[in-house]
């Protein structure tokens, strides 16, 4: 080869270098930028992008733009977008064992909730999503999850014929079934214009999502009930993990692992706060239960656990319950 045919073989070498190291990482999630999900997407494009010296870029798709949750592990699995943090309630269809997080009235705070996810019973719940071609980054806060309502909800007969839209996970369905309400699974992007129209009389959901969506200005009750758990498992796809060289794979795994951290470290604060704004604003009177009145729903609803027992694992749930005791 002459020099000049060299020079032109090494600059056409270059750019195939540069075109093949840089990888685009699409994160899809449904829920706004300011919430434990959105900032915990954030920090993990900030931590990427630096540590890779640009080869990875994040772009970050919020709100439903891209996909909503129903359709997200396909899109995933297609290679349409590479990361997702849906909740553990639409995991259902992967592996039935998650469907432990969804069951009422199971942990009594986050604290409980961390315990257990820690836990090696946790950790190998996480694996179980694992044949489908998923890999499982890391389990992501966000908190308890609070009836909002058109009329006053405050004992389970207040529930009676109305109708109450869920995530994708029969275990929520039957939580609603066991108080005479009618559960309706609807995207989360629908719950807004369902709610406003009053095609549905209430939803489920965490004060960050209640907030950040503006539930509280057309739900005129909020209960805070903390009758379940609303959390999230990271995922990516194992074709795309196996596409990247190693270097790149450990990279992607400490990003997720400190943004999960710092989102997790978040969740709580957010919450609280929304929960504050919320009550600031004067849409929604909160209801507080009493402690008797508490215990009408745990009644009601604790069936449920039985009904899931074979699906779940009657171990995994005794797990669960005992992290509620602080070891
Ligand atoms: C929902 O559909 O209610 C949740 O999955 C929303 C979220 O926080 O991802």
């Amino acid at each position: 080869m002459n020099m000049k045919k060299s020079i032109l073989a090494a600059a056409l070498l270059a750019t195939m270098t540069y075109a093949n190291a840089e990888t685009t990482i699409k994160f899809s999630h449904i829920v706004a930028p300011d919430t434990p999900k959105g900032q915990m997407a954030q920090k993990f494009k900030e931590i990427i992008e630096e540590r890779s010296n640009g080869d990875i870029k994040v772009d970050i798709f919020p709100n439903s733009q891209l996909y909503n949750d129903n359709k997200v592990l396909e899109a995933l699995l297609l290679g349409d977008v590479q990361m997702a943090a849906p909740s553990l309630s639409k995991l259902q269809r992967l592996t039935t064992k998650m469907q432990v997080y969804d069951l009422p009235f199971l942990f009594k705070d986050m604290d409980a909730v961390e315990r257990f996810q820690s836990s090696e019973v946790g950790q190998e719940l996480l694996k179980t999503v694992e044949p489908k071609g998923i890999v499982a980054l890391g389990y992501l806060h966000n908190g308890l999850k609070q009836f909002s309502a058109n009329d006053p909800i405050r004992v389970p007969a207040d529930m009676d014929g109305k109708k109450f839209r869920i995530q994708q996970s029969d275990v929520l369905a039957s939580q609603f079934e066991a108080v005479g309400a009618v559960p309706i699974k609807k995207p989360f992007s629908e719950v807004y214009t369902l709610l406003q129209t009053k095609a549905i009389d209430g939803a489920e959901n965490p004060w960050s999502n209640i907030y950040s969506q503006k539930f509280h200005e057309i739900q005129p009750y909020i209960t805070e009930s903390n009758n379940g758990l609303l959390d999230y498992v990271v995922i990516t796809s194992k074709s795309f993990m196996d596409s990247l060289p190693e270097d790149q794979q450990a990279l992607v795994r400490e990003a997720a692992d400190e943004a999960i951290a710092y989102g997790n470290g978040l969740a709580a604060e957010i919450n609280n706060r929304d929960k504050q704004s919320i009550i600031d604003s004067g849409y929604s009177e909160i209801i507080e239960l009493t402690p008797e009145e508490r215990k009408q729903w745990v009644d009601a609803m604790r069936p449920v656990w039985k009904q899931y027992e074979d699906q779940i694992g009657a171990d995994v749930i005794a797990a669960a319950e005992a992290s509620n005791e602080a070891q």
